[in-house]
């Protein structure tokens, strides 16, 4: 669409630094990305829980909420996943620019949709986390029963089956559910976040 008659007030918006004063904590994304069942859902729901004990004002954008609200509209194909990640990028920055830790769990499937991500909140705030469980322990986990329809040929694209998923290369962080507790690795993220976002 063009642009030429849109004229944005950015620059006279209060700064994140001043919404992080009055908070008294860094707004950042901390962005979880990973294969379905790979278990971003159950870990964002423990750290947020546990960030709000420690006085920290956290939220969660999960995949598939925003999947029925706001991206209804969407579904699986690459320009559809690209537009998703697009949108709640859009949403993360304007949170973290408020001054909250944004939680953003979304599988992002391919490299160019993660840099699009942090492009858009900037590099800054953007913290790449990879939930990395294997395809055969995310299968066997099997939480959604997708694997299982995808199987049946029920449902078609899935992730790491006949989609493509392009492991991270350089996480900030890398969280193995495969071989450790829940409470292993929710300790391991709400030590890291806390680090980063304390004032
Ligand atoms: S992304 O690829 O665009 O990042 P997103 O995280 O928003 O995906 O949504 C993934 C969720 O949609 C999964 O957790 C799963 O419940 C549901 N889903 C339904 N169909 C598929 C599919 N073909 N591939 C992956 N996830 C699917």
């Amino acid at each position: 669409m063009n642009t030429e008659n849109i004229h944005p007030i950015e620059d006279l918006l209060l700064k994140r630094e001043e919404k992080e004063s009055l908070l008294k904590q860094r707004g950042k994304v901390f962005w979880f990305c990973g294969l379905s069942g790979s278990g971003k859902s159950t870990l964002a729901v423990q750290v947020e829980k546990d960030l709000h004990h420690e006085g920290i004002h956290s939220l969660i954008l999960d995949g598939d909420n925003l999947r029925s609200s706001l991206n209804k509209d969407l579904g699986f194909s690459d320009n559809d996943r690209e537009e998703n990640i697009r949108r709640v990028s859009e949403i993360a920055k304007i949170l973290a620019n408020n001054g909250l830790l944004v939680i953003a769990s979304f599988i992002t499937p391919r490299k160019k949709f993660r840099d699009l991500a942090r492009e858009i909140i900037g590099e800054d705030i953007f913290h790449e986390i990879y939930i990395k469980a294997s395809i055969d322990k995310c299968e066997a986990r099997d939480v959604k029963g997708l694997y299982a329809k995808e199987s049946r040929g029920e449902i078609k694209s899935l992730t790491g089956k006949e989609s493509t998923f392009e492991e991270p290369t350089s996480p900030w962080m890398t969280i193995d559910t495969e071989h450790e507790k829940l409470s292993q690795s929710s300790r391991k993220l709400f030590d890291a976040i806390t680090k980063q976002v304390k004032i």
